[in-house]
């Protein structure tokens, strides 16, 4: 029987000689979020400032740990970031200049690894190896398995604080080609401050959802505020892209059990998780969640196989048309579209389902309406408007899908803040759409 212990000791070496292994113009690979390998990450850097290599491209996605290359833009053609949805120093980076974003759908992620890039390595986070020679990626499954077939070599960063998803992607040690051990503590989310708009909409949207319902909820302090007021409900199911706090809390209160879904009955499905170190916890050898890559998982077919599925997602601003935009303020980048359109689009084909996209009412302490006659200039539509369903403000739900544009118009005016409802009304008659 091989001995994967001595493999993995033949393997085990240290971040410095790993980003010594990396060559100018190589294109690195990395997952979301808690997936990533800061320690290497740190090590290539180090060799950049020392102009050891340059041209080397890096592909992220969620980025949560200061990455140098977003954080610095004095590596900027030495090494450059490269998000698929960003967040964090990314954020800062794309709109300074110095890093790039690609636009996609976050479940065609895995095709376009797939058919259009060749990666020199693969960096990920994984939990400590078992007897059988497998690492776990604990928290993500998203794209690691395209990137896992379309790099040529894989680096580890085995980490203990790592959950182990058993129901997860896993790593043969006979894959990899070089491991560090790394036992810094995964990226914690700092706890949502849930304020009284929040919590508002998230008891409309609560008194929507009925019992047995599988549900979905997106990145915010709104969709967690709809979460933690659902814990009266019964019989809920999860399927989501991210695996929340306020997922937890529902599963251990005994709101979701899972057991009305039509597909994987009696297990929560998500493509990744972010959180807290409850979230970890829950994780670490938990058959109960399957962590699924997001072709699969975000596939509105996929989605829409199970009934009444609900989807909860935060927008920036919408338009009296009904178009969201979620991932600018005007051509500043803020995000990107994730899986909201996915969940818009699976949730409104499911038998029973509604999509709700829910934001307070007002921004900038009250200055900015989030609801705007049109988009300001140069902002992202996320969701069309033949997609979009139900909007939420804490003053009310409008339910856009299939109706008028006046009718559509006149509902948003209603849920908009008193301060606004004024001019809104006055700019909708000048564009002729209230009749
Ligand atoms: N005009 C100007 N500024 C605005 C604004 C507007 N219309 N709306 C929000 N802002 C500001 C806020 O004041 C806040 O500023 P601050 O950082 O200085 O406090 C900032 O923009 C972020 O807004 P906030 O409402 O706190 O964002 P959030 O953390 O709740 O995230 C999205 C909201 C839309 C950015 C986030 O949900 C997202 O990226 N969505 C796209 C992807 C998605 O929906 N995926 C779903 C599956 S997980």
């Amino acid at each position: 029987m091989t001995d994967y212990k001595q493999m993995y000791q033949a393997k085990l070496t240290s971040a410095d000689e790993l980003a010594a292994r990396v060559e100018s113009g190589w294109l690195i690979g990395m997952d979301a979020g808690a997936a990533q390998t800061p320690e290497i990450m740190s090590a290539v850097a180090k060799r950049a400032y020392a102009d050891e290599i340059k041209d080397v491209k890096v592909q992220t996605l969620l980025d949560v740990y200061p990455l140098e290359f977003y954080a610095d833009q004095n590596l900027k053609g030495k090494i450059t970031g490269c998000s698929w949805f960003s967040s964090g120093g990314a954020r800062k980076a794309i709109n300074g200049g110095w890093a790039d974003f690609i636009p996609a759908y976050y479940r065609d992620i895995p095709k376009y690894v797939r058919s259009l890039y060749d990666y020199d390595v693969f960096c990920v986070s994984v939990s400590p190896m078992d007897k059988h020679g497998y690492f776990s990626l604990g928290t993500t499954s998203s794209y690691s398995q395209a990137m896992l077939e379309k790099s040529k070599r894989i680096f580890l960063e085995v980490n203990e604080n790592q959950p182990r998803a058993v129901n997860g992607l896993q790593i043969h040690i006979s894959q990899v080609d070089g491991l560090v051990e790394a036992n810094y503590k995964l990226p914690v989310l700092p706890p949502t401050v849930i304020d009284d708009v929040s919590q508002t909409i998230g008891n409309l949207i609560a008194e929507r959802i009925p019992d047995g319902a599988c549900i979905q909820l997106g990145i915010g302090a709104v969709p967690d505020a709809t979460g933690m007021a659902l814990k009266n409900k019964h019989d809920l199911g999860i399927h989501t892209e991210m695996f929340t706090d306020s997922m937890v809390e529902l599963i251990e209160c005994g709101a979701v059990n899972n057991s009305k879904k039509q597909i994987h009955r009696g297990i929560s499905v998500t493509t990744f998780a972010y959180g807290s170190q409850r979230i970890y916890d829950f994780i670490d050898d938990n058959p109960g969640i399957a962590f699924m890559p997001v072709d699969y998982v975000n596939d509105p077919d996929v989605i829409c196989r199970n009934d009444n599925v609900i989807s909860i997602n935060a927008a920036l601003e919408v338009d009296l048309w009904g178009q969201v935009c979620s991932e600018s303020i005007g051509t500043k980048h803020m995000s990107g579209s994730g899986g909201q359109i996915d969940y818009v689009r699976g949730a409104c084909q499911s038998k029973g389902g509604k999509s709700f996209i829910a934001f307070p009412s007002t921004a900038k302490g009250g200055e900015i309406s989030k609801i705007k006659s049109t988009l300001t200039t140069g902002a992202v539509c996320t969701t069309s408007k033949n997609d979009v369903d139900y909007i939420v403000t804490e003053y009310g739900v409008a339910q856009l899908r299939g109706r008028s544009l006046s009718d559509r118009a006149k509902q948003l005016i209603a849920i908009a803040h008193p301060n606004f409802r004024d001019e809104l009304s006055f700019e909708a008659k000048k564009r002729g759409i209230l009749i």
